[in-house]
């Protein structure tokens, strides 16, 4: 796989940099001679990922902190300002609260939302108004399945998940003319480490399980291919779940989520 270091470096900023699909895409652009700001919560793994990309010879920033606090937006800027980026990464995002509408509580699903929303908001406006100032460069937000069908328990994120496909629509239609790539890649089931916290049922038999260095390497090699690219095989079951009629579709799928995800 080659990524245009001229177009999409010297710089790369990772929301979210540090596990799963986050980590494969630092090591990749690093492998590519890319530059990065690495942002996540957990110092640990963000070092371990941050020195696996340096072995590569690039330099690599770190931000440890929680893109739903307040000062966290600066703390990227402070760590990004100076250098030239050429591609931002908006990966952070899994379903951090699961209930049924009706019976959860708000500020479990608005932390969902804050994060899928205004986060990626905030950030994909940054450093898109900088990159259409370059007049090259990429953006690749991460989606869902989840995203093209309401769902019991993930009500929320599916829904945050749609917004998220239809704003990358928008963004890419935005900034085409200004040399920049927006991609929405969309994952089915990947197997991270927030999923297996999660205790999600992976060895269902026939279930489509998609690794994380498989995605984002698809994801790179399609970044000028927007506004969406359906990674891991799933582009039939984007199509169905898109299609009609609506109280089938979400029936079947609500049938398969109870399979998968551990019901108390
Ligand atoms: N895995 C799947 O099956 C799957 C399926 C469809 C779509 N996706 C999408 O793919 C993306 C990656 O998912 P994932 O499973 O790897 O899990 P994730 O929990 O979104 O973690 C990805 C990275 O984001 C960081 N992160 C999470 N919340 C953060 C926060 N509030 N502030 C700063 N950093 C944060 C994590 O490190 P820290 O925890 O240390 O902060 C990690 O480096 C998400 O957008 C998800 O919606 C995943």
């Amino acid at each position: 796989m080659t990524v245009d270091s001229g177009v999409y470096g010297p710089w790369a900023v990772i929301a979210g940099g540090s596990e799963g699909v986050g980590a494969s895409f630092a090591t990749q652009l690093a492998a590519a001679g890319i530059n990065l700001v690495l942002i996540a919560r957990k110092p640990g793994p963000l070092e371990e990922t941050a020195d696996k990309a340096r072995a590569h010879g690039v330099q690599v920033r770190t931000v440890a902190a929680d893109l739903l606090e307040a000062g966290t937006f600066d703390a990227i800027r402070a760590a990004s300002d100076d250098v030239e980026v050429g591609l931002f990464v908006f990966n952070a995002g899994a379903n951090t609260y699961g209930a049924e509408i009706v019976d959860g509580e708000l500020a479990g699903f608005q932390r969902v939302i804050d994060l899928n929303i205004g986060a990626q908001l905030q950030l994909a406006q940054h450093f898109g108004s900088r990159l259409k100032a370059r007049g090259r460069g990429g953006i690749i937000l991460l989606g869902s399945l989840a995203g093209y069908l309401g769902q019991p328990q993930i009500g929320v994120y599916s829904a945050v998940k749609a917004f998220d496909r239809i704003f990358a629509e928008s963004l890419w239609i935005e900034l085409e003319p200004h040399g920049v790539h927006v991609l929405e890649l969309v994952l089915g089931v990947t197997r991270t480490p927030a999923m297996e916290r999660a205790g999600l049922r992976l060895d269902i038999p026939g279930l489509n399980v998609a690794e994380p260095d498989d995605v984002a390497r698809e994801g790179l090699e399609h970044l000028a291919d927007g506004p969406v690219w359906i990674a891991g095989g799933n582009f039939e079951t984007a199509r169905k779940r898109n299609g009609f009629d609506r109280a089938q579709i979400v029936r079947r799928a609500a049938e398969a989520t109870r399979r998968l995800v551990p019901q108390d």
